[in-house]
């Protein structure tokens, strides 16, 4: 059966965008995004489509969320639960890649949530997004794996299922941090 993802990464003051880009380059966090969703289905909104210039990440099938987008590239849903109909069809996993709005609309079915600490405060402007996914209280229901990088990213992933994670030291390192990232 296919299971239902998220997958993001949030600043440390919850930021995930600003003016319709990622505000931050986190290279491991690229490759990471990229070994967890190719072969498989991202649902993304219209937003987010838009900030990879109306074209879809190759390798994978790609679904966007609209009510208002006219697109011969790409298959749009006009909502979440008609996009995740759409994608059981594909019988591959399935990630809700963001924004804000699905990613809270997902917590509340995924199987996984796949989060990047990015271990900084962004300075805002009129055009930040954030998530308003409350870390604290939702963290507790899931299984937490934590691993870190050279350059200080944190990578968390919360499971309602059982699975194996390579990085027990990591976890074991980075916890007491992770702790104060999410409050
Ligand atoms: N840090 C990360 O991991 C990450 C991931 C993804 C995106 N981003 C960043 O986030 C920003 C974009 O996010 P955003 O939250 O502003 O926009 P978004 O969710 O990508 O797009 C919003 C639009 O998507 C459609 N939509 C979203 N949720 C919907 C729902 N539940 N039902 C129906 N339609 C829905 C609507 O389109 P219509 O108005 O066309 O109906 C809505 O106006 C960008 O800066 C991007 O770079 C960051």
């Amino acid at each position: 059966m296919s299971k239902i993802n998220l997958i993001f990464a949030a600043s440390l003051n919850s930021v995930i965008g600003q003016d319709n880009k990622i505000p931050w380059h986190s290279p491991t966090d690229l490759l990471l995004f990229k070994a967890r969703t190719v072969n498989n289905v991202v649902i993304m909104g219209r937003k987010t489509f838009e900030s990879l210039d109306n074209k879809t990440l190759p390798l994978r099938e790609n679904i966007v969320v609209s009510k208002t987008l006219n697109a011969s590239n790409v298959c749009v849903a006009p909502s979440l639960g008609e996009a995740i109909d759409f994608a059981k069809y594909f019988k591959k996993d399935i990630f809700i890649i963001g924004g804000n709005s699905l990613l809270n609309e997902g917590l509340e079915i995924c199987d996984n949530i796949y989060l990047t600490v990015i271990n900084k405060k962004i300075p805002t402007n009129e055009g930040t997004v954030y998530t308003d996914l409350d870390f604290k209280d939702t963290w507790n229901k899931y299984q937490v794996i934590v691993a870190k990088d050279n350059k200080g990213f944190l990578f968390k992933i919360k499971s309602k299922v059982d699975f194996q994670e390579e990085n027990t030291a990591c976890v074991l390192k980075c916890t007491s941090y992770v702790l104060e990232a999410i409050k």
